[in-house]
């Protein structure tokens, strides 16, 4: 009986980095802290149209803690395990190193911005007659804007890249 003949590479199993270890769990970890940020831009940008007049400072004050921990929990599993699995996956492409470096700034700036945000909450709590409710609005709005500008990026950008074939 004749054995069959393949092209080669007939048998090679091409993997999606969807499939591969790790990378399922990577990825639901990432749209988790999208959501999460999401309802915290939603939460800031309640609070800014309340401004001045806002009437639960303890929420205030309990979101001022929360920022700080939630974004850089979100960027220490991009950094250093979704980016990495992404860059491993897609060696050959040029762009996504570029891009990936873009984003690790953009997590630099958002941190800074989210301490400031975050003084800046507790101190219209606790200091009033030192806050400037305008300034507040508006450094809120700067940062919920730029934060859901950054999400929809990796939600268009690099969601489709975990679950797209890797080259092998
Ligand atoms: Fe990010």
């Amino acid at each position: 009986m004749k054995t069959p003949t393949h092209p080669p590479g007939h048998n090679v199993v091409r993997m999606h980095i969807s499939e591969a270890s790790g990378a399922v769990e990577a990825c639901r970890l990432l749209v988790r802290h999208h959501d999460e940020q999401i309802a915290l831009c939603r939460r800031l940008e309640d609070l800014a149209d309340q401004l001045p007049d806002v009437v639960d400072t303890q929420s205030c004050l309990r979101l001022a803690k929360q920022i700080n921990a939630m974004i850089r929990t979100a960027h220490e599993h991009e950094e250093r395990t979704l980016f990495p699995m992404l860059l491993a996956a897609h060696d050959d492409d040029e762009r996504l190193g570029a891009t990936i470096e873009r984003l690790r700034y953009e997590h630099w700036e958002d941190e800074s911005y989210a301490d400031e945000v975050s003084d800046g909450l507790e101190r219209f709590v606790t200091d009033r007659a030192s806050s400037n409710p305008e300034t507040l609005a508006y450094m809120l709005r700067g940062f919920f804007e730029g934060l859901r500008r950054h999400i929809a990026f990796e939600r268009e950008y690099i969601l489709p890249l975990l679950t797209s074939e890797s080259p092998q």
